[in-house]
Order: C-alpha cells, then sequence, then structure tokens
C-alpha cells in the first residue's frame, strides 16, 4: 500500500525555533479556501485570517466593521484548506478590549469553531492582562505593535508609527510586555526599520514586519496587495509580486467577447 506522504505542520514552537536558527518566516493573509491552499502549498509558514478581510473582501475602509462571526466563517474555510501553513486568526475590533473574562470567551470560540491555532490581538500595555491569561490558559497569541488599524479612529490616519521618541519608546515597551505576557510573535506594522531591528534585538520570540523594514525575523504582506488585486492601494511596503488585477481585467473581456461573438463554447466544449 503506498505510504501517505504527511506534511509536518507549522507550530507556534516552530516559529519560536525559527528565532534561534535564523530561518526567516514568510506570512500573508488569506481569507477563502482557494486561496488559502495556493499559499499553503506555495510554502508559506504562517497565513493569518486577519480583520484586514474587512477591506480586502467586504469592501469597507476600515477594520472596525468586521465582527467575530465573520472572522469565524472566514477561519473555519481557510482552515478546512491548509495541510501545513500555522493558521491565525485577527480578533476583531471589540471583542478582546473590553474585558479579560470577555476575551477569553471570544478566543476560545475561535479556537474551539475554526481549529485555528491562534489569535492575533493589536496593541501593549492596555490589553497585556488579557493576553497573559490568554496564553496561560493554553491560547496562543500573536502581538500587533505599531500601526494598528483598529485604532485609526484614534490616530486619525495611517502615518507611520514609533517616528518619534516617545512612540519608539512606547513601542520598544509594549513588546516587552507583550514577550513577558507570553506571545509567540509580534507582528511590527509601517514603523522605522531602525526602530524594528531595536524591538527584534530586545525580545526572544520573532518579530514579523509589515512596512518595518529587513531586519525582523519575518515578514507579512496581505495577499491581494502583493498580488497586485488591490491597484489603488500602493504603499512603499507593499511589492507587486504579479498584476492579477490586470490578468483578471483581460480575462473577463475575453470571456465577454466570446460569448457575445458565439465563439464560446466550441464543439470541443459542448457535450
Ligand atoms: O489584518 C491584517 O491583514 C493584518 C496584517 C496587516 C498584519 O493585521
Amino acid at each position: 500500500m503506498a505510504e501517505k506522504t504527511k506534511v509536518k505542520a507549522v507550530t507556534t514552537r516552530t516559529i519560536i525555533e525559527s528565532k534561534k536558527t535564523g530561518e526567516k518566516i514568510a506570512a500573508l493573509t488569506a481569507y477563502d479556501a482557494i486561496t488559502a491552499r495556493i499559499l499553503d502549498e506555495g510554502g508559506v509558514d504562517i497565513i493569518l485570517v486577519g480583520d484586514s478581510l474587512s477591506n480586502v473582501f467586504q469592501g469597507n475602509d476600515t477594520t472596525i466593521p468586521v465582527t467575530l462571526d465573520e472572522m469565524i466563517y472566514h477561519a473555519k474555510i481557510v482552515v478546512r484548506a491548509v495541510k501545513r501553513a500555522l493558521v491565525v486568526v485577527d480578533m476583531p475590533f471589540m471583542s478582546y478590549q473590553v474585558d479579560t473574562q470577555e476575551t477569553l470567551g471570544n478566543a476560545g470560540r475561535i479556537l474551539k469553531a475554526t481549529g485555528a491555532s491562534a489569535v492575533k490581538v493589536e496593541g501593549g500595555k492596555a490589553i497585556v492582562e488579557s493576553v497573559r491569561r490568554m496564553t496561560e490558559i493554553g491560547i496562543p497569541v500573536m502581538g500587533h505593535l505599531g500601526l494598528t488599524p483598529q485604532s485609526i479612529n484614534k490616530f486619525g490616519g495611517y502615518r507611520p508609527r514609533g517616528e518619534d521618541k516617545e512612540e519608539a519608546a512606547a513601542i520598544i515597551s509594549d513588546a516587552k510586555l507583550l514577550e513577558a505576557a507570553g506571545v509567540f510573535a509580534i507582528v511590527l506594522e509601517k514603523i522605522p526599520a531602525a526602530l524594528a531591528a531595536k524591538v527584534t534585538k530586545s525580545v526572544k520570540v520573532p518579530t514579523i514586519g509589515i512596512g518595518a523594514g529587513p531586519h525582523c525575523d519575518g515578514q507579512i504582506l496581505v495577499y491581494a496587495d502583493m498580488l497586485g488585486l488591490t491597484q489603488e492601494f500602493k504603499p512603499r511596503f507593499v511589492r507587486h509580486y504579479a498584476n492579477v488585477a490586470e490578468e483578471m481585467h483581460n480575462a473577463f473581456l475575453h470571456y465577454v467577447d466570446d460569448v457575445k461573438r458565439g465563439k464560446f463554447p466550441s464543439k470541443e466544449e459542448s457535450y
């Protein structure tokens, strides 16, 4: 009988170990099964069911509107398609900021309902007690510092964070607090490369950068941005690895033209 080839799944331990071995962590977002399967087969280490699905999938301007139920719906779909990568799910706005009891209930619901391995939360000092309780009871947590899009109404824009001394010091201090609270990794979003290097040196857990320069232990991008699907969104930190929007546009034009001119389907494509 042919032996089933088993893929070695990425765990939070693998991610922590990678800081010691120096192997960079490659992470991307996904919200649907087809994308998640292709990413997984491409060797991505972490697939984040990001609350960016609010912008990318739902067409909202911010990440604020997406609900816990919607995150769970997408996370279930992604987990079903993934064999190797570690699946992490964003806790949406107001699902972990109110109190620790509610946070534990919501995080537990995410892991139980979806089969994902970890949750991600934005912020430092203000949420550190809840992070500590989650990790204590066995819920792996990824932190997220720097530009934290759920706080957009407080900051009033998407400018880089940590450019002044005070903000930079707060980011370093928050990273240490999160590490002490037991996170297995920290996302650093849109901060100066030199500050990201400092944070990366200051903590034993891996940092995963998005717009945070090359010195982080890994990198993450929103899959739709790096594929060139969200053409209107092109901050400096997004590299287009493809122009899928143009490919899709051309394919749709071609299809419509073929149908209108009676060129599709052909005899071979018919029964
Ligand atoms: O929601 C998301 O996609 C994220 C990444 C940008 C890190 O949090």
